[in-house]
């Protein structure tokens, strides 16, 4: 590759700094992208097919460019190469044949959305080389997660992909589920740091509670008759039986969280902003079931050692923990610092 026919698409990955199995909720939710992310270099062939590098797995697949069928599962990066062009092809976008070399630098262990990475970066690479260098971002975040609920099996909202295509540096992105409306929040670290450690419990969304969660708050939401849980109200828990009331419980206070967060932010106390991190966490656990042994042992660890505030992350059931570190308080060795960084993007060839 180094020609100009070349194509680089870089998509991030993401923090989700509160706001937590609220987007298909129609809830709020902050997130933000991170440095790191997914990288596809892509270059137009004559071939009817797309040759596919995942480098960092040492693996190579060829993929027509028709007829696939989203019941195939692999269960691996494959998945998500044959969602993106199955989900483009019904989208009505003409594919041509190319060479994809996919390599990625997220931090391994769950959380922080690879899988939104790899979707993103591989649908703008495919596109930029159809000819299409600035989709729709909304509509573009709409198909990757098609590509996550009907390619993948995890039936994910909208949070992963939105943070990976529409973040931007030194900002958090206010998220409306139900309207889709985002608001960029400056989030001004100073010395205040965000690290993210990994719980060494390695999550699947397709395999974890996650899917069954969502079915709970579909179930809720019929037995309240409501349209969404953003509708629901502290009165209608009663009506509800356990763990239904518990999960409708964690999606109205969170999104509350949510909002007083960004007050917060945009207040710049930093401080304030900790303990909603640790009652977001306890309410993942306690309401929503969604922790692990091992990431309550991340948490307390994190406590004991300093931290102002932790949470776990994305879909719970294991993957990395967020903490939040005030000025002095020195990070764990096993944490990656992360920063708001930009959203995802076509690079310069080299
Ligand atoms: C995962 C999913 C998201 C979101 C979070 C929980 O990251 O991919 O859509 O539901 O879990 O907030």
């Amino acid at each position: 590759m180094g020609s100009s026919a070349d194509v680089i698409a870089f998509a991030p990955g993401r923090v989700n700094l509160i706001g937590e199995h609220t987007d298909y909720n129609d809830g709020l939710a902050l997130p933000f992208a991170i440095e790191q992310g997914v990288r596809v270099t892509a270059r137009a062939s004559a071939a009817d097919e797309l040759l596919a590098d995942a480098v960092d797995e040492d693996e190579h697949e060829r993929f027509p460019l028709s007829e696939l069928d989203p019941g195939d599962r692999t269960g691996g990066w494959r998945d998500f190469v044959r969602g993106a062009i199955g989900e483009l092809g019904r989208a009505g976008h003409e594919l041509r044949g190319a060479e994809l070399k996919i390599t990625g630098d997220v931090p391994p262990g769950g959380g922080l959305s690879s899988s939104a990475a790899i979707e993103v970066a591989v649908c703008l690479g495919l596109l930029a080389i159809a000819g299409d260098e600035d989709p729709d971002r909304i509509e573009l975040a709409r198909l990757c997660s098609r590509i996550e609920n009907a390619w993948v099996g995890a039936h994910t909202g909208l949070l992963d992909q939105l943070a990976s295509l529409c973040g931007r540096d030194g900002h958090a992105l206010r998220i409306d589920f139900r309207s889709l409306e985002l608001e960029q929040v400056p989030l001004e670290l100073g010395d205040w740091q965000l690290v993210v450690v990994p719980s060494g419990e390695q999550h699947s969304l397709a395999e974890s509670g996650y899917n069954e969660r969502r079915e709970e708050c579909e179930r809720a939401r019929e037995q309240l008759g409501l349209d969404s849980l953003r509708d629901a109200r502290l009165e209608d828990l009663e009506r509800l039986p356990d763990p239904l009331d518990r999960r409708v419980r964690h999606v109205i206070e969170e999104n509350a969280r949510v909002d007083g967060t960004i007050r917060a932010l945009r207040a710049r106390d930093l401080e304030a902003v900790g303990p909603l991190l640790d009652a977001s966490h306890a309410s993942l656990r306690d309401l929503y079931d969604a922790s692990t042994d091992a990431v309550e042992d991340t948490v307390r660890r994190l406590e004991r050692d300093g931290a102002s505030g932790a949470r776990m992350m994305g879909g719970g059931f294991g993957g990395h923990v967020l903490a939040l570190l005030a000025p002095g308080v020195p990070a764990p060795a096993d944490g990656h610092p992360v920063a708001p960084s930009a959203g995802a993007r076509l690079l310069a060839a080299e």
